[in-house]
């Protein structure tokens, strides 16, 4: 299947979920988490940092064997340019970005989206794969709308 189809799919499978009854954001991160891993089952990483503090992020629902660090300053890696910029970052190769954190040896690309909540951020969705320039403007598309379904 390609990813445009698995994007669908889990959308699909998202918006029945959430339509049945109320789940406040924790739920709801976690099933996006859980649902979004079952589908690209090659991502080394999926899930949420969240806004805690000013100018700092903490370890959210998440699904991957690997343990990710605990907190991430704005000012530091990927997921910090993509909350202070409040945009989606696509990073074609880790090694080329300058203040990349680092949680196993086998990242290669990684992609991570600001989520917002009543226009405010709340945190972000990172996700990490293992192919170098594996995340596209496909990706970017998808993942915000499926941030969308946080409020
Ligand atoms: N690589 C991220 C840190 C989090 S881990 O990927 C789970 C970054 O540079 O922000």
């Amino acid at each position: 299947m390609d990813k445009s189809k698995k994007y669908l799919k889990t959308i699909n499978d998202l918006a029945h979920y959430f339509e049945g009854y109320t789940l406040g954001n924790t739920g709801k991160m976690s099933i996006i988490a859980s649902t979004l891993s079952n589908a690209f089952n090659d991502w080394i990483f999926c899930g949420f940092y969240l806004v805690t503090e000013e100018d700092l992020l903490e370890i959210g629902p998440y699904q991957s064997s690997i343990v990710p660090c605990g907190h991430i300053k704005f000012s530091k890696g990927v997921c910090g340019k993509s909350a202070r910029e409040e945009k989606t970052i696509i990073v074609k190769n880790v090694n080329d970005f300058s203040g990349y954190i680092s949680c196993d040896d086998q990242t290669i690309s990684e992609i991570v989206i600001p989520v917002f909540s009543k226009d405010i951020l709340i945190g972000v969705l990172d996700i990490d794969g293992r192919l170098e320039g594996q995340f596209d403007q496909t990706d970017k598309k998808y993942l915000e709308e499926i941030v969308g379904y946080l409020k």
